[in-house]
């Protein structure tokens, strides 16, 4: 698939890499083309402005900062039926989420590029995890929430490429609940010292009666 990130820093090139290795097309979507860092120009990448690398791609993945989200995605331009993976985490001061309850993040990137097909995902773990998740027999587990299907199987797919444990809960409403999963990564992970190789797992399977 050709995908475009936008927000090419810490994030966003790890999951480049990864999903270049797997045999993605990727062009990095920046506000400065010309000053692109050389680590952007990794085999299988490209770098463009934000709109260009937008255009004709077959899904756009958006790692930028909370705060530069909404300009990101102006500067996208018409996402109408694009898959929009959103990666970012509504983040205030103190590590806070800014949006939950009865709304999420996700959400909001849903009525900032209304024609979109909004995707939360990648956002509840560490771009280490995203470079490698698999520890062993058990993988790290990856929650897909959306409301277009084809846009959730897209999700799906680059993140088993990845190879995460593919958790499809569906329905964009419920990144409400995976937000807060985020927050709780980083606390184990940053807050409490836990380290950056903490990761959520599912485990499956019927209890006996
Ligand atoms: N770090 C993690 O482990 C992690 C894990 C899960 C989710 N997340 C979420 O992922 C997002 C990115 O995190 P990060 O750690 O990768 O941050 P980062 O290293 O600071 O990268 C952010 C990137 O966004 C770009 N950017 C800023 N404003 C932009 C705009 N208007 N248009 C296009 N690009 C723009 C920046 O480029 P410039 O050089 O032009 O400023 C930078 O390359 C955040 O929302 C974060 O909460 C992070």
């Amino acid at each position: 698939m050709k995908l475009a990130i936008i927000g090419a820093g810490k994030v966003g090139t790890t999951l480049g890499r990864g999903l270049a290795a797997a045999g993605h097309a990727i062009v990095y979507g920046v506000r400065s083309p010309d000053d692109a860092a050389p680590a952007l120009r990794h085999a299988g990448a490209s770098v463009a402005a934000v709109a260009a690398a937008a255009a004709g791609a077959d899904a756009v993945i958006l790692a930028t900062p909370w705060s530069a989200t909404e300009a990101a995605l102006r500067a996208a331009g018409d996402l109408t039926g694009v898959p929009v993976l959103d990666v970012t985490n509504p983040l205030g001061p103190g590590l806070a989420l800014a949006i939950g309850h009865t709304d999420s993040g996700a959400e909001q990137v849903q009525r900032w590029a209304p024609g979109a097909h909004v995707v939360k995902v990648f956002n509840t773990t560490g771009l280490e995890n995203m470079a490698d998740p698999v520890y062993g027999a058990a993988r790290v587990a990856m929650w897909v929430c959306g409301d277009d299907d084809a846009a959730c199987a897209v999700a799906a797919r680059l993140a088993a490429d990845l190879g995460f444990d593919v958790v499809r809960l569906d329905g964009l409403r419920w990144a409400r609940v995976t937000e807060p999963v985020a927050r709780l990564w980083m606390e184990l992970a940053i807050v409490r010292g836990l380290g950056r190789g903490v990761g959520f797992g599912l485990r499956r399977g019927a209890v006996a009666p």
